[in-house]
């Protein structure tokens, strides 16, 4: 059974998840996920969050074991999504005196996921505070990060921000708790961002709203509810998150492309020499029938440019190809270079599906697009593959 000081009064609950190979049934997983819940201790008992349903058999023992024979009070619901509201049942049975505390919103979900009686319910209005003894709970509303109810805790006498799904990424916690106890350049940064360009980059808006909402909060500590506690240096994932919500991107292209039988990717690399040749130091190409869409949308979100590659297929682009536009649409990016190419053998079907995509998400295309007729070799391609990277990489120049 593992809990861990956050501070004095605040311990760690929460639980890693290896099992699950991907998040929300969707997202790969490779270094696992944690859900993150804690336990303030003083004259009123409190839960912050819960974990996901049976992701940890002992998460109620430890909760026992901090109490020690004493009442828990309140559990507070940051966020209804039951990676972190799951164990609420399981909690409110063996605690049936406790409050839950959240908004309208919350409530409102509550009783469609678990049928919650409103006498369990204690609602909260935005900025409002609760004692519970030596200090308060402050809460505060951070609608859509990343659903309509989610807001964010603070403890204030220790100055801990419990911000749930805000300022989390993937990875399970495998040491400590802290961002201190690792080398968060290793695997947490790069998880954070795929996290962010999977879950949350289609709410930037409501995110950068949420930053400049909590700027005035004097939170010493970030307590999100997957990932690090940041007690060290909270201001670094605050300016990430805040870098990604405004699609600040590194100058690069992503090169995507769905292949059936080697010709697509053939163009693929030799857009890929070609973009290098030009000056281009970051390229990443991805077969996405290989590569899970959740890696290439890190990237696409990492860096300033992406051109994406399709054969015909049955007069529409390939499936796999199809699978990573409709994410994109979802994601949203803004500010990036979209560069489009394709080869089929009679009616270029492939590439023009790719640049009815992009004229429906209002993708900025630098043209002109590149497309071969069966295989791509030099004398199709060119002139036009040379005037293709030569505009590609003066779009994306910074
Ligand atoms: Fe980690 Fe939106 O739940």
């Amino acid at each position: 059974m593992r809990i861990a000081k956050v501070t004095e009064r605040i311990s760690y609950i929460g639980v890693n998840d290896r099992r699950t190979a991907l998040f929300e049934n969707n997202w790969p997983i490779p270094y696992g996920v944690s859900y993150n819940s804690y336990l303030i201790k003083d004259q009123k008992n409190v839960l912050i969050d819960t974990v996901e349903y049976g992701s940890d058999g002992d998460f109620l023992c430890k909760i026992e074991a901090l109490l020690e024979g004493g009442k828990l009070d309140y559990l507070v619901v940051n966020h209804m999504e039951p990676d972190h509201s799951g164990m609420i049942r399981s909690v409110l049975a063996y605690y049936p005196d406790l409050k839950i505390i959240g908004n309208a919103k919350t409530f409102e979900l509550m009783q469609k996921y678990y049928g919650i009686p409103q006498e369990s319910f204690m609602q909260v209005a935005d900025g409002q505070e609760l004692e519970i003894g030596s200090t308060s709970l402050k809460f505060a509303f951070i609608p859509w990060v990343h659903w309509p109810e989610t807001m964010v805790t603070l403890d204030l006498a220790d100055g801990v921000l419990f911000s749930c799904d805000a300022f989390g990424g993937y990875g399970s916690l495998d040491g400590g708790i802290f961002d201190s106890d690792y080398n968060m350049d290793e695997m947490f940064l790069p998880e954070m961002r795929r996290y962010y360009s999977n879950i949350v980059a289609k709410y930037n808006q409501m995110v950068t709203r949420a930053i400049t909402k909590l700027a005035d909060v004097p939170a010493k500590m970030i307590a999100p509810s997957h990932g690090v506690v940041w007690k060290e240096n909270p201001a670094k994932v605050i300016g990430l998150y805040a870098d990604w919500a405004a699609s600040k991107s590194e100058k690069g292209v992503v090169i995507a492309y769905a292949s059936m039988y080697g010709n697509t990717a053939s163009l693929a690399d030799q857009i890929g020499a070609k973009l290098s040749t030009l000056g281009i130091k970051n390229i990443r190409t991805y077969d996405v029938s290989r590569t899970n869409v959740s890696y290439i949308l890190s990237d696409i979100m990492r860096y300033n440019g992406f051109i994406l590659g399709t054969c015909a297929y049955n007069t529409f682009m390939h499936p796999m190809m199809e699978h990573l536009c409709n994410e994109i649409r979802i994601m949203s990016p803004k500010g990036k270079k979209m560069g489009i190419f394709g080869t089929s053998g009679w009616n270029g079907a492939g590439a023009k599906a790719l640049a009815k995509f992009a004229e429906e998400a209002k993708l900025e295309v630098v043209a002109p697009s590149v497309e071969a007729f069966g295989a791509p070799t030099a004398e199709k391609v060119n002139p036009s593959l040379e005037e293709f990277a030569a505009n590609f990489v003066k779009a994306i120049e910074v």
